[in-house]
């Protein structure tokens, strides 16, 4: 189980004012659950990941894996304790291959899982095992890459931020059987995704919506859908033009 108590975070901008982006959260998440964390932009999702991953520190408040306090613990410890996460906008890493990076989150994998997780995010293995994880990539090929190092890792906790942005839509609905068949229903994994996917929260046991830095609304699909259909509709217009509306 992964809690979040009463956490705050303010942030101090060189020139600006003082800013409390993180508000109050208390948030309890299950293991064989998997969580959506939606709601408008700037509104603190990607700093609640970052808060759990240990990219940032709250300014108060505790975060407790299994019990234990890990608040004070820095990334890699956390990334230890079994939390992994695929960042919005993630880092290229020039001079590393694809492969090595795979390799680096999940030491030991087999070239047969290694080359699985990389279909899985619709990266042929034989066209991009050897790419450079530099400028040479595209945001989206970068994306896919992040998304696979999180798949291969399989650890306790995995946090996905934002996974359909840049994807193209066949791969958003390959991303969303993969998800499915890895994380629903796992009683070892807690799932945390951040999206404004309609068919994305549709996989998901709970939606949490997170706005103004605070908990806004927080239930099963059919309890928080009704709040949320309107933007998340607009939201998918803005990526993918008319295409797109399912209703749940
Ligand atoms: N390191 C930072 N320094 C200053 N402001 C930040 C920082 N990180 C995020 N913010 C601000 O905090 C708010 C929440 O951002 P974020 O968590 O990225 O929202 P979301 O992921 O919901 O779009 C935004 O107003 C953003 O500009
Ligand atoms: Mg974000």
């Amino acid at each position: 189980m992964l809690e979040l108590k009463n956490l705050y975070m303010t942030v101090y901008d060189e020139n600006g004012p003082a800013k409390e982006i993180i508000r109050g959260i208390n948030l309890v998440f299950e293991k064989g659950k998997v969580y959506a964390i939606t709601g408008p932009n700037g509104g603190g999702k990607t700093s609640i990941a970052k808060l759990v991953m240990g990219i940032f520190s709250p300014t108060s408040g505790e975060i407790y894996l299994n019990g234990e306090e890990i608040t004070q613990l820095n990334i890699s410890e956390r990334a230890h304790r079994g939390i992994s996460y695929a960042f919005q906008q993630p880092p290229r890493f020039k001079g590393l291959t694809i492969e090595d990076l795979i390799k680096i989150a999940r030491p030991g994998i087999d070239q047969l899982a290694l080359r699985g997780t990389m279909r899985d995010v619709g990266l042929c293995p034989e066209d991009y095992l050897f790419r450079d994880v530099g400028p040479g990539l595209s945001g989206g090929e970068v994306k896919r890459v992040e998304i696979a190092q999180v798949l291969a890792r399989e650890a306790e906790v995995s946090i996905f931020d934002e996974p359909e942005a840049g994807v193209d839509l066949w791969t958003i609905q390959k991303l969303i059987g993969i998800l499915y068949s890895k994380f629903k229903n796992n009683p070892n994994a807690i799932t945390i995704i951040i999206t404004h996917n309609e068919n994305i929260l549709g996989i998901c046991d709970e939606i949490i919506v997170v706005g103004n830095g605070m908990v806004q609304a927080q239930g099963t699909r059919e309890e928080v859908w009704p709040l949320i259909k309107d933007d998340v509709e607009c939201k998918m217009k803005e990526q993918c033009g008319e295409l797109l509306t399912y209703e749940i």
